[in-house]
């Protein structure tokens, strides 16, 4: 697959089912994607990688203090996906390099997983909802008071077997502008 057919193909996928990369073929990936522009080579960013029973952890922890009719809606919710990546921001701070470029460097990082995941076969989607400060949420990451919680990658393959509908045109001619001064 040519990068362009990558960029183009990709799709977020709301319904993901097994099978997911195990962790040696995610750790590869996530390495790729690492190679993402990181002005000054702050490395502001981790990821925390949930299966299994950590899924169901992280769905009782969105839970807690949610209304006892609504605990089952959030407990489901983190099972959407075989595979969760937990998006942790770290800013560096004291550097010259300003924070929202740190936060370009993360949402870099995390696009490239998810093509290199596409390359690979698999599919994804990018989560976040108003549970990411969530005293729970964060305690059950083990998250530092600096570290800022950017939301989930659910990664899986796709399971309901339909491809999403064609993608929006987006009319370039409002979105980019050519100035030739020559
Ligand atoms: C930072 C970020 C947060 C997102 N949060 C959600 C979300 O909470 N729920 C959701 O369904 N999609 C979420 N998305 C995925 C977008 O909705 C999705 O990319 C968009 O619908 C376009 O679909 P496509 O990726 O197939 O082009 C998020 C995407 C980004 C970049």
């Amino acid at each position: 697959m040519s990068v362009t057919d990558a960029l183009t193909s990709r799709r977020s996928h709301p319904r993901l089912s097994e099978p997911a990369p195990d962790d040696a073929e995610l750790l590869a990936l996530i390495e790729a994607a690492a190679s993402a522009p990181d002005h000054g080579r702050l490395r502001p960013w981790r990821l925390i990688v949930l299966r299994g029973s950590g899924r169901e952890k992280l769905g009782e922890a969105m839970a807690a203090d949610r209304p006892l009719t609504e605990r089952p809606r959030q407990l489901a919710k983190a099972l959407r996906a075989p595979l969760l990546v937990s998006i942790v921001f770290c800013p560096v701070t004291g550097s010259k390099v300003p924070r929202w470029e740190q936060l370009s460097t993360i949402a870099s990082i995390v696009y490239g997983l998810s093509l290199a995941l596409h390359g690979h076969g698999y599919a994804s989607i990018w989560r976040t909802g108003d549970l990411l400060s969530a005293p729970s949420v964060r305690g059950f990451l083990d998250l530092a008071p600096a570290e800022e919680l950017l939301g989930w990658l659910f990664v899986g393959t796709p399971s309901d077997g339909q491809a999403p509908g064609p993608r929006p045109v987006i009319d370039m001619v409002t979105k980019v502008a050519f100035h030739d001064e020559r």
